[in-house]
């Protein structure tokens, strides 16, 4: 049997209504949560002269957001441009060219073209489709999971390098940040075998988008995500007990702290809660690239980051185990 997409559902045009399944819970509807006013997501320029206070506003946004915006990072226009045009031609297919790479979670085939199925009626639907593959280690790449249509999508691979190269910067500020030697994060995460996972997110137009939601609260569980969107801001990132509108900065990339940093950094750091709100006109999308270790590596606290005083707050286990206990609900 088919999944039914978002964007199929979409854009019938008898849809008038939100069908039942993704009308959010009262408490959790966009219309009863909205964003406080007047508060900004810290932004952090990689050019700044100097290294140390660099170190520090990435320690402290970490440490107090697990979240922060990220310019002047090397990164050309264009390439964005390249990858923002290739994921909107796939997902303008017909949409039975878009089937072919129908992935199946269920049987372990996370790659290729998604949407989330629920387990259960109380279980709400998130108003977005996606494509999901693996970028980096070369040894791991299936380029036949990769759209083959639009032809130019294989020049993705000139943005997994610049990802490679800004996780490994980003990775030896927060090191540093946490008073540990450069290459201390790096390595702990698996150093060449550090895994980088890309999520195309496409997120239809919604005939209700106060009752729905695009993704529902949640930390990643990886250890970094380096995000960007379209022009068509949604995220929403959560800050003393309440919701902060990240508004879209273009060319900046969105830096989540994932799960697997909170637990190296023994809490230090945190994994930034978040969602994303979808809209009544327009398309958005984004690109999230997660930044994970290889499911054999062991995470737990880094031993220089806890004491007596100051006990390990996190179990160990592999990231295999990790990701099993997320994705079927379990304690972790
Ligand atoms: C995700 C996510 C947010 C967004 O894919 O994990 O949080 O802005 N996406 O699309
Ligand atoms: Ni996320």
């Amino acid at each position: 049997m088919g999944v039914e997409r978002i964007q199929t559902l979409a854009f019938s045009n008898q849809l008038k209504e939100l069908p039942p399944q993704f009308i959010r819970p009262v408490n959790e509807r966009p219309e009863n949560t909205k964003a406080v006013e007047g508060v900004t997501v810290p932004v952090i320029s990689l050019s700044q002269p100097h290294h140390h206070l660099l170190v520090r506003e990435v320690a402290e946004a970490a440490s107090q957001w697990g979240f922060f915006l990220l310019t002047n990072h090397g990164i050309s226009p264009w390439l964005f441009k390249l990858l923002q045009e290739v994921g909107e031609q796939f997902f303008a297919l017909p949409q039975k060219e878009k089937e072919a790479y129908a992935n199946d979670p269920s049987n372990g085939n996370f790659e290729g073209y998604g949407t989330k199925m629920t387990k259960n009626l109380e279980e709400k639907v998130e108003w977005v489709d996606y494509f999901f593959h693996i970028m980096a280690p070369s040894s791991k790449v299936n380029y036949d999971k990769w759209p083959k249509n639009p032809p130019s999508y294989r020049f993705v691979i000139k943005y997994n390098k610049e990802m490679l190269r800004l996780t490994n910067e980003v990775l030896e500020l927060l090191s540093e940040g946490l008073e540990l030697e450069k290459k201390t994060l790096k390595s702990s995460l698996g150093d060449e075998k550090i895994e980088l996972e890309m999520k195309i997110n496409m997120y239809p137009p919604c005939p209700q988008p106060e009752l729905a939601l695009g993704v529902e609260p949640h930390t990643d569980m990886s250890a970094l995500t380096l995000l960007v969107s379209n022009e068509v801001s949604g995220l929403q990132i959560w800050k003393d007990n309440k919701w902060v509108a990240v508004d879209y900065l273009q060319n900046a990339i969105f830096v989540h702290i994932g799960d697997q940093l909170e637990i190296l950094s023994n809490g230090k750091y945190k994994s930034v809660l978040h969602r994303s709100l979808v809209n009544k006109e327009c398309k958005r999308m984004s690109w999230a690239v997660f930044v994970v270790p290889p499911h054999e590596v062991v995470i737990g606290p880094l031993p220089p980051l806890f004491n007596d005083h100051d006990p390990p707050k996190f179990s160990i286990k592999t990231y295999a185990e990790y990701r099993h206990c997320k994705f079927n609900k379990l304690p972790q």
